[in-house]
């Protein structure tokens, strides 16, 4: 169930879990996406009458309340990006919340504190669950991206108030289908990123669903190595060589191609302007690394994407954050943007490093859909249930 079905709201308390998980440094919020694709919810909810409750977390707090996770100076951020007052209670159960919810007139936007600051929000413990419902007349769960956990404001909440999806919830699980549920074929992915431990389930997932796997980063490493290329000094998993021919095996049988790097941009130090230069992948020196892979490989990748009716995206080629190791992703990525433009591509990206990286190519807004997820959309990838969808269906 969606907004469209949530009726008459006037006056009525609604709970909306969001992710204001939002990178900080120095009190102060680098990146607002999270907190703007949160403004239409909002926007319609309060439109209509409703008292808008925020739940969110902040970080990871294992003691309890503490001021370096409070989520005030979020909320005062949250009203600056959204152009309107959100009010800020000390608490998110018990009497500072019930007080500031009863203050409230219709309309009006409140963040409660962090749910972290208590240990029955991870456990979803039940007591826990009721004390936050207390506050709440409905729930509404705009946070695709804390999805995949299963804790009392994302998934809890759901079975002690009529649930529904927000706006961004909503987007994001449309984008996901249109990516990997049933997507226009065929369907290419990009996988890269440092290491392929952290993404071994993800590529056994993709090899069965996508018609060509491009694999790219440091993860590569371990594919070539595992088939027989000397890789020199780079990032390698060698102890996952047999994991890399499993997946290869794996993607034999379903038919999907996998496309590893051709050549490579070595260096000798992983620094800035470091010396590099683009060899063979069969002819990389033994005291180099691999830090991006080389112009013919992004030739063959973009091909690919001209192949392609559908491309999903997580991880970075390169070593993106560092110049020049940011060309093919980049590049990669422009060249995706434009076919996405041209109408001759759908491409959906998402997973930590992934939107920093389409940002740095200055093509994050020409995709498709980008996804501010990094755990939640790599664990829908894998083709694991994500608690605070399912509950929302059932
Ligand atoms: C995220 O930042 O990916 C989400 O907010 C989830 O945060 P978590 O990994 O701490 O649960």
């Amino acid at each position: 169930k969606t907004l469209d079905d949530i009726g008459n709201i006037d006056g009525k308390r609604v709970l909306v879990r969001v992710d204001l998980n939002v990178p900080v440094a120095g009190g102060k919020v680098t990146d607002a996406t999270r907190i703007e694709r949160i403004a239409p919810t909002i926007a319609e909810l309060s439109g209509k009458g409703a008292k808008v409750i925020l739940l969110a977390h902040f970080g990871r707090p294992k003691d309890g309340p503490s001021p370096e996770f409070s989520l005030e100076p979020i909320a005062k951020a949250t009203a600056e990006v959204l152009g309107r007052p959100v009010g800020f209670a000390a608490d998110c159960i018990g009497d500072a919340a019930a007080s500031a919810v009863a203050a409230m007139n219709n309309g009006d936007v409140l963040l409660l504190e962090n749910t972290r600051f208590y240990k029955g929000e991870e456990k979803n413990d039940p007591d826990f669950t009721e004390k936050l419902a207390a506050n709440g007349d409905i729930f509404v769960n705009d946070a695709f991206s804390a999805a995949h956990r299963a804790h009392s404001s994302t998934e809890g909440l759901a079975h002690l108030l009529p649930a529904f999806a927000g706006r961004t919830m909503q987007a994001e699980l449309d984008a996901l289908e249109k990516g990997l549920g049933n997507p226009a074929r065929p369907v290419v992915a990009i996988v890269g990123g440092a290491k392929v431990s952290s993404k071994i389930d993800l590529l056994m997932n993709l090899v069965k669903k996508v018609d060509a796997l491009v694999i790219g980063g440091g993860m590569a490493n371990t594919f070539l190595a595992a088939r027989g290329t000397d890789v020199g000094k780079s990032l390698c998993e060698h102890d996952l060589a047999n994991t890399a021919k499993q997946i290869m095996i794996e993607a034999a049988e379903a038919g999907c191609a996998v496309i590893l790097p051709i050549d490579g941009v070595v260096a000798r130090e992983f620094k800035a302007g470091a010396a590099s230069e683009t060899v063979a992948i069969s002819e990389v020196p033994a005291d180099t690394m691999i830090l991006d892979v080389g112009e013919k490989t992004v030739k063959t990748v973009a091909d690919w994407i001209d192949r392609g009716a559908t491309l999903v995206w997580n991880g970075p080629l390169g070593a993106f954050e560092i110049e020049p190791f940011d060309r093919a992703t980049v590049a990669a990525a422009k060249h995706a943007a434009a076919r996405t433009k041209a109408g001759k591509l759908i491409s959906v990206a998402g997973g930590g490093d992934t939107v920093a990286a389409l940002n740095h190519a200055g093509v994050a807004d020409d995709f498709t859909y980008v996804s501010t997820a990094g755990g939640a959309f790599l664990e829908w990838m894998e083709g694991k249930p994500l608690p605070g969808v399912d509950v929302l269906k059932r």
